[in-house]
């Protein structure tokens, strides 16, 4: 029997939906297989064991509660360890809860998906599902995702990174270069987040001191990139270490004019999958999303998400480390309609995790 450490909840904005992919996930883990430990991070960024059960009232998401003890993963003389840790005063005593063998952090965003938490697995010697340290900051953060793409030339729209420092010394400066370079609509993006915070999309500029002050409130770094209309937003996902995997390819029809937190989670946008696109605009896909994850050194599971204009050209917009994960996500959906349901999804990846 091997001990799981689910890891859910965080301190990023998407807190909410990983505790969704959490109770999902806790409702499949195959008990006979594993014993599960289901760690809670609060928003706070306190870790304490839960007892699993994930409950949110009628129209709210669900919370990590924050009466359970405080728990720590460590390394110890007899490997890596869950231990108790009493925080009511100085002179704390902690207690062995046990061994861990694998982690499974099912974490959105920054403090999760960024490498942070990666980090302390990798430093205490428990294996993990997903990404490493490396791939998965390169896959967080936008700035340093596109650059690993142009590297491998794959096709992005145009995009300008601006730092917090220049925006605010030299705003007229940044305006004129993006008049020059890049067609409008725009989007404003901060570098690192996720579910489509911060995001906005700007019509000229006119509205782009607003949008950069909302996408500044969280990062010092953000994105401005060509915005697309009446493209189609295709995704797939990918498995593996070395030898890769790739879904066919699933559409995502926004309930809203962009695919924003709201369309993402509260008004059902609708998946299609398989998407109706040419053979050909599925083979650029899958080539390009193996190039993607590659690009990224990227292990374990990935999505791959493109925009395809009318012409059946096809650009990459991002790549997500640890993509949504309830079986209503589109990453679940995508391997199901492959044969491998919700459940046998998670056996393959805490299995390949202990690989
Ligand atoms: N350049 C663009 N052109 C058109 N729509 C875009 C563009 N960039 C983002 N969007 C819309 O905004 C959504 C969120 O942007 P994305 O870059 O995927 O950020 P996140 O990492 O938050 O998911 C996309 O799913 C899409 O609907
Ligand atoms: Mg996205």
């Amino acid at each position: 029997m091997k001990r799981v450490a689910l890891l859910y909840g965080g301190r990023s904005s998407e807190h909410a939906i990983s505790c969704l992919s959490a109770r999902s996930v806790l409702a499949v883990i195959d008990r006979e297989r594993y014993e599960v430990l289901a760690v809670g991070i609060t928003r706070d960024g306190r870790w304490t064991l839960t007892d699993g059960r994930i409950e949110a009232a009628a129209g709210e998401l669900p919370v990590v509660p924050d009466d359970g003890p405080t728990v720590a993963l460590v390394g110890t003389r007899r490997g890596p360890q869950l231990v108790q840790v009493d925080d009511a005063g100085p002179g704390t005593a902690t207690t062995s809860l046990g061994h861990v063998d694998i982690a499974f952090p099912l974490l959105h965003g920054p403090w999760g998906e960024d490498g942070t938490v990666q980090g302390l697995l990798a430093t205490v010697g428990v294996p993990y599902v997903g990404a490493d340290v490396t791939a998965s900051s390169i896959g967080i953060d936008k700035a340093a995702m596109k650059a690993s793409f142009a590297a491998r030339g794959l096709p992005q729209l145009g995009y300008l990174v601006v730092d917090r420092a220049r925006w605010e010394t030299a705003p007229a400066e940044v305006t004129a270069e993006l008049e020059a370079r890049l067609p409008t609509p725009w989007f404003v993006k901060p570098a690192r987040q996720g579910s489509s915070i911060g995001i906005s999309k700007v019509r000229g500029s006119g509205e782009l001191p607003s949008a950069m002050a909302e996408a500044f409130d969280h990062d010092a770094v953000v994105i401005v990139e060509e915005g697309l209309e009446g493209a189609r937003e295709l995704e797939v996902g990918v498995l593996g270490h070395e030898v890769l995997e790739v879904t066919g390819v699933g559409e995502i029809v926004p309930s809203h004019e962009f695919y924003d937190f709201e369309a993402k989670y509260l008004d059902a946008s609708e998946l299609l999958i398989p998407a109706d696109v040419p053979v050909a605009v599925a083979e650029r896909i899958d080539t390009f999303a193996r190039e993607a994850y590659r690009a990224i050194g990227c292990r374990g599971l990935a999505r791959v998400d493109f925009f395809a204009r009318r012409d059946g050209s096809v650009v990459v917009n991002e790549i997500n480390t640890i993509p949504g994960f309830t079986p209503a996500s589109m990453f679940p959906m995508l391997w199901a309609a492959q044969g491998l349901d919700y459940r046998a999804l998670v056996d393959r990846l805490l299995g390949d995790a202990a690989r």
